[in-house]
């Protein structure tokens, strides 16, 4: 099977936005606007990749760091196309770009509710931390 993997480019919005939708346990938000996106890609250039097939999307990842852990987010691989080592390769291909950052440590959350990645993440090496402590935010758009 022939695939080749890209730079994520907001041009491509509407079919992301749909990928991401149809990938069960990727959590698709507000935070996921084009206005969202457009600052994230400002902020984290050339460290976000889709995967394309026949010039469809068919596997996505995005990656940023703070500088002190990077942190992946949006890992999908379309149904077909899965047990083949792609999503393997967009991790590693993560970590090798925010490695060349300085960057060692990294952090993924993944929805309690989805077993299938749990287990993808462990068997991937990440290491489950479980923390006595809970996240607090504030939405100041109003
Ligand atoms: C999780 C997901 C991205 C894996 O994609 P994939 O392309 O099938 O994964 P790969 O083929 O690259 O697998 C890499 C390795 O993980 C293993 N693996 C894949 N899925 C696994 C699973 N559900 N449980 C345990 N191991 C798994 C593979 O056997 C492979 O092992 P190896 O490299 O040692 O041989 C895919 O199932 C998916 O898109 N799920 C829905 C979206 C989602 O939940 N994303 C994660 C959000 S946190």
């Amino acid at each position: 099977m022939k695939y080749k993997i890209a730079e994520m480019i907001l041009n491509r919005y509407k079919e992301l936005i749909e990928f991401w939708r149809s990938c069960e346990g990727l959590w698709v938000s507000d935070d996921d606007s084009y206005e969202n996106l457009k600052i994230y890609f400002k902020r984290n250039p050339k460290s976000n990749f889709i995967v394309l097939h026949e010039n469809k999307i068919i596997g996505t990842v995005k990656c940023s760091h703070d500088g002190r852990r990077g942190y992946i987010h949006h890992l999908g691989v379309k149904e077909e196309f899965r047990k083949q080592g792609i999503a393997r390769e967009l991790v590693e291909k993560c970590i090798e770009c925010l490695r060349a950052q300085g960057i060692n440590k990294f952090r993924v959350f993944v929805l309690d509710s989805n077993r299938e990645a749990l287990e993808f993440w462990e068997h991937m090496g990440f290491e489950e931390q479980i923390y006595d402590y809970r996240t607090f935010q504030k939405n100041v758009t109003t």
